[in-house]
């Protein structure tokens, strides 16, 4: 049988290169070798957004982004997570067999719980529970993820094992992929690029945008005056190079480190080449904003077919737990 890969992003706004390099460009190539499940989770986004006036408009730029990157919604099932209800019901069930510990061990909690403390709810313990929930529901074997999901997915192998060996071989236990690039830092050089913290670049912004976006970003701190030695290994803007100018990066760190290329000129370089590699994108993702009936239909197909698998699974889990 062919290996299954799932995996979800939160529709938090519009994808940025940090999401493209790390898992986008990852979740196109798997489409052809596997049988691909991708997911917008906007239950898991509702743990840590408040206002959530704009969760449909987001739904709608993450799928844009996801097509226009060469998702297939012929090749692979894109739905929204709360289309298939399924999901919550086994959320529940997993629950049962999930000690509290294990969650508030978990550091995606603990990082919430300092930087949202006004808001700590029962859903945001229970996130792992229902990403656990979302990949087994599925019998998923391959979770393509950042660096940052692995404490998530390990989780999600113990709640499958705890299942397993007491309610009988029911689920496989879930593989993360990491990808070749699978952390970005974000403009501000500090972070990891994310939409919450606002230190990235759409792949959708256009080329101004993004030539402006380059432009506020911090570079080495110790180079202060032009003339000042550089050090490209711990520069946001060379890591980006790194990733978008491939060919060139070793000549652009040593032109940095002899401050023989200041970095006004190495951001400009940086914005020309992310704008020649995403022109074909922003093409397409122009296109398919225009169909917004094509996009309905991808995401009401998706669900169609996510929930006979899903609907399968939760009958077989009901009824090794004993409630069928
Ligand atoms: N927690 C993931 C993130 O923030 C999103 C996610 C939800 C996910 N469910 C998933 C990823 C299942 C992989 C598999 O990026």
């Amino acid at each position: 049988m062919t290996k299954r890969v799932f995996s979800g992003a939160r529709p938090t706004g519009r994808q940025h290169i940090g999401n493209y390099l790390g898992a986008l460009r990852n979740y196109v190539a798997l489409q052809d070798e596997y049988d691909c499940i991708y997911c917008i989770v906007d239950i898991h986004a509702l743990t840590s957004m408040e206002d959530t006036g704009k969760l449909q408009h987001y739904i709608r730029e993450t799928l844009l982004d996801w097509l226009a990157a060469g998702l297939d919604p012929e090749k692979s099932i894109l739905f929204v997570q709360s289309h298939v209800p399924e999901v919550m019901e086994l959320q529940t069930l997993l629950g049962m067999v999930t000690p509290l510990s294990w969650l508030l061990r978990v550091p995606t909690f603990k990082e919430k719980v300092k930087t949202q403390p006004e808001n700590v709810n029962y859903g945001l313990v229970g996130y792992p529970v229902l990403m656990t929930a979302d990949i087994i529901l599925y019998k998923a074997n391959t979770i393509p993820v950042g660096e940052d999901q692995l404490p998530h997915i390990e989780l999600a192998r113990e709640i499958v094992r705890r299942f397993n060996s007491r309610f009988g071989d029911t689920f496989p236990e879930p593989q993360a992929k990491l990808t070749e690039f699978p952390l970005v830092v974000g403009l501000d050089g500090k972070e990891k690029m994310s939409a919450t913290l606002d230190n990235g670049i759409d792949i959708a912004a256009t080329t101004e945008e993004t030539r402006q976006r380059i432009m506020t970003a911090v570079t080495d701190p110790a180079r202060r005056y032009r003339n000042d030695p550089g050090h490209p290994e711990i520069c946001a803007i060379y890591k980006l190079h790194e990733y978008f100018s491939t060919n060139e990066k070793d000549s652009i760190a040593g032109q940095c480190r002899t401050a023989e290329m200041g970095c006004v000129s190495c951001k400009k370089l940086l914005a020309e080449r992310i704008n020649v590699e995403l022109a074909p994108f922003r093409e397409k993702r122009a296109e398919l904003a225009a169909k917004p009936q094509y996009i309905a239909d991808v995401l009401s197909d998706g669900a169609a077919r996510a929930r006979i698998i899903a609907r399968e699974t939760l009958r077989e889990a009901k009824e090794r737990m004993g409630l069928i």
